[in-house]
């Protein structure tokens, strides 16, 4: 439980709040590359903080305040060409640095554009996606994870939309124990109400899910919270238990399947709304080349419709959106009631507060990296978190659409990883068909 303080403390992320300025310290994901490539301009709202998105004429892209220096007329409606983002209202343009390079009706040799610009900030495409710094200088370097540069995966991006708090969402990455509850029961009863047939891979999923967990520790990692499960079965050799998947300080987790592997934020867009972005990577292995992918591929992911219903409650995500909506829009901790197996909850709390007491005193939090020789890639460890659930089996046989089940992802897209992992089954001989 908190005081009202505290929880305003930990969740509220506009300027001059604690916590906010703790996150300007950071790197976010904005928005997929190939999205901006098809809009062009984008609207962004970061920490409360609006602003505009855009990739003008010559391939550059800006991140740029939302709003004309003109009369004020948000860029969202923009169009851009060769020298930047040019204002429909008087054609005002103003380049990737904000600078106004344009005003076409005053008069010819005038000088005043040279003194008007709009507040522009760090942008950055690594993965198919792109992050953006809006924080102090100086910048630290955009952390090259090492999922975020592995050569050999196919990757996919998927994002949300969750109408609630960035805290609530993250605080479900160091709670073990709902993956039995939430991501196991909820969803094989979910299932059987569809009538989804047995031999859908989604049953193999969520039973895998709810094998249980019978000891969790959290304590310090390098990068945030060391996460130690333990699955029914499992001896304390288990890589579950001594090498951790952890948290990625402040907003990241780390989930591993066998064969797959996805890394995701949960951006704070403002005090209410969060984007859930993940990076899927998926690694067939077994000597299959994955193609070189000139797009990542995006997709949206549901949250719920006009009328409440929640739209992707198949999916281990939709399942957790689901849950975090439930929680409120700004989960009032002064009611809440924690139990021993929220241990994880706590500690992760008490890490945010560390670190923003460190960001009061005037030093640097964690995981900011300014130091290109330790960010060639930064090594997280692989850890199966719930066995076998995503991917191969623990045989290493493999069954069409077990890697891809609980993703819901865009067809085309599914069937082509699906045809890789296919072929690398067969060249063991360890396709299963059904
Ligand atoms: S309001 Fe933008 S150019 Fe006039
Ligand atoms: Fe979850």
């Amino acid at each position: 439980m908190l005081t009202a303080e505290e929880n305003e403390r930990l969740t509220r992320v506009g300027p001059g709040t604690p916590v906010g300025k703790l996150f300007r310290h950071y790197w976010q994901p904005i928005a997929p590359m190939q999205q901006l490539r098809e809009r062009r301009v984008m609207p962004i709202r970061l920490y409360g903080q609006d602003m505009v998105l855009f990739l003008d004429g010559k391939g550059r892209m800006g991140l740029v305040d939302d709003r004309c220096a003109h009369r004020l007329v948000k860029l969202d409606c923009a169009r851009t060409n060769d020298a930047g983002i040019r204002c429909p209202y008087h054609g005002w343009t103003f380049d990737t640095t904000g600078q106004c390079v344009d005003q076409p009706a005053e008069p010819a040799g005038s000088t005043f554009k040279d003194r008007v610009q709009i507040g522009a900030y760090h942008v950055q495409e690594l993965a198919g996606l792109i992050f953006a710094y809006i924080g102090p200088d100086p910048v630290p370097l955009l952390p090259h994870w090492d999922r975020l540069v592995w050569d050999d995966v196919y990757r996919v991006i998927a994002y949300a939309i969750v109408p609630c708090n960035w805290l609530q969402c993250m605080e479900n990455t160091p709670d073990a124990i709902h993956t039995i509850y939430l991501h196991g029961e909820f969803f094989q009863t979910w299932l059987g109400e569809q009538g989804i047939p047995k031999s859908d891979p989604r049953w193999a999923l969520a039973s895998g899910f709810q094998k249980p967990i019978i000891k969790h520790e959290y304590g310090m990692h390098k990068y945030g919270l060391h996460r130690g499960w333990l699955i029914e079965g499992q001896s304390e050799t288990a890589n579950t238990w001594t090498s951790s998947s952890p948290l990625v300080f402040p907003n990241t987790h780390v989930t591993s399947g066998s064969g797959r592997h996805d890394f995701g934020w949960r951006v704070p867009i403002d005090d209410t709304h969060t984007m859930q972005v993940v990076l899927r990577s998926f690694q067939p292995g077994n000597g299959v080349k994955v193609p070189k992918q000139d797009v990542v591929p995006y997709y949206e992911m549901p949250v719920r419709d006009e009328a409440g219903n929640f739209l992707s409650l198949d999916t281990v995500n939709g399942q957790d959106f689901m849950a975090w909506t439930m929680q409120g829009e700004i989960m009032d901790r002064t009611k809440e009631r924690l139990g021993d197996s929220d241990r994880g909850v706590i500690a992760y709390r008490q890490l945010i507060r560390d670190q923003i007491e460190r960001v009061e005193a005037g030093m640097t939090p964690i995981n900011v990296f300014r130091d290109p020789a330790e960010n060639v890639q930064i090594d997280l460890p692989t850890v199966l978190d719930r066995g076998h659930a995503w991917g191969y089996a623990a045989d290493g046989s493999y069954i069409r659409g077990s890697v891809t089940a609980a993703d819901r992802l865009p067809e085309d897209v599914a069937n082509e990883i699906e045809d890789l992992y296919v072929e690398a089954a067969r060249r063991k001989n360890m396709l299963v068909e059904v």
